[in-house]
């Protein structure tokens, strides 16, 4: 079978590549490097023992997708591509409304069209606004504080939707906690372009010295220890939980939340850091910051049951790995 991976040179897109290559299946690949470089394919590629088929295109130009679809036999599509600073959705309202849901409509337009009826779509823990923790799949989805968590929202109503009208569209909404470390190799991983946003690569740019100090925002809030309490979920059981929901997809649509079901505070992720690679992370406590929320953690037991997955690689792994990436990666 011939996967399309949009967004499959990013982070998660090029972990997943790898999974499903890995898996026997067949990947085209298509990415603008907007997030990502030109050398990721030749890893993946590296990595996987396999060939990828790829287009340098952006999923919101619905002419180039087509050609894609024209020109290849697509069997289904996990959609990656999408823009993704939670901060960054604030100041640019439409800049991630028009990419964020112009990509989904264009490829739910191309799939009905070329009669596609395998969809996988990457959203996000973040839909669930400030709900009462641990989150659930049928949950009440609650306001989310960013534009970014709205667009992951409205992407998956378009495809629940369209569903809705295409009795045999197979869609798989899978939500995401908090993605961190790296292929085991060091050759791929994380690789925020500028300051990081998120903590675990922060504190690698910290290890290697490249910013002087992480600043944990806030510990003021009712967690174990006052800072913030998240589900860090290592992004190779991450790619394997999308393989394992293309193989297991049915008409209409899935609802699935990828995490370890374990909440970690950002103190408890800095000793564990620390502990699992033998560095000492200088930190100073400052402000909260907008949008953040006290604890996001996961009720991990649907995509067990259903999927027969569950997360196998544990906190320290996670920093052993992104550390590992971190020490080889040269900008
Ligand atoms: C984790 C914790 C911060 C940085 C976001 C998106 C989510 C997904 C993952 C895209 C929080 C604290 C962080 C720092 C800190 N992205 N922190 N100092 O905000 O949980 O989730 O990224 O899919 O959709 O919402 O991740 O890593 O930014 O923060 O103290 O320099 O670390 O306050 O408690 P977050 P994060």
């Amino acid at each position: 079978m011939s996967i399309l991976v949009t967004g499959g040179a990013g982070y998660i897109g090029s972990h997943t590549s790898i999974a499903l290559l890995k898996a026997g299946y067949s990947v085209i690949i298509a990415d603008n490097f907007f997030n990502s470089r030109p050398e990721m394919i030749q890893k993946i590629e590296q990595l996987a023992g396999k060939k990828v088929i790829f287009y340098e295109v952006d999923v919101t130009n619905e002419q180039a997708v087509n050609q894609i679809f024209i020109h290849h036999q697509i069997d289904g599509i996990i959609h990656f591509a999408g823009l993704k600073a939670v901060g960054e959705s604030v100041k640019k309202p439409l800049k991630y409304y028009y990419n964020n849901i112009l990509s989904t409509l264009v490829l739910a337009k191309a799939c009905h069209k070329y009669g596609v009826d395998k969809f996988v779509f990457s959203s996000s823990a973040t839909v669930y606004g400030d709900n009462k923790v641990p989150f659930v799949e049928t949950m009440d989805l609650l306001p989310t504080t960013n534009p970014y968590g709205e667009t992951k929202v409205m992407s998956e109503r378009i495809l629940t939707d369209f569903g809705k009208v295409n009795p045999n569209f197979s869609v798989s909404l899978l939500r995401y906690f908090n993605p961190v470390g790296a292929h085991e190799s060091g050759l791929i991983g994380e690789a925020p372009n500028g300051i990081p946003n998120n903590l675990m690569p922060y504190i690698t740019q910290v290890a290697k010295g490249k910013l002087e100090r992480l600043r944990i925002f806030g510990n003021d809030y009712p967690t174990v220890d006052g800072t913030g309490v998240r589900d860090y979920i290592h992004v190779m059981d991450l790619a394997e939980a999308h393989v394992a929901a293309l193989e297991h997809l049915t008409p209409g649509v899935n609802i699935y939340n990828l995490g370890t079901g374990k909440g970690t505070s950002v103190l408890e992720l800095v000793k564990a850091f620390e502990d699992a690679n033998g560095i000492t992370i200088p930190y100073e406590v400052v402000a909260r910051r907008l949008g953040d929320i006290a604890e996001c953690y996961a009720d991990v037991s649907k995509a067990k049951r259903e999927l027969g997955w569950e997360a196998k690689r544990d906190i320290v792994t996670m920093c052993r790995d992104a550390w590992r990436f971190e020490r080889y990666y040269e900008e």
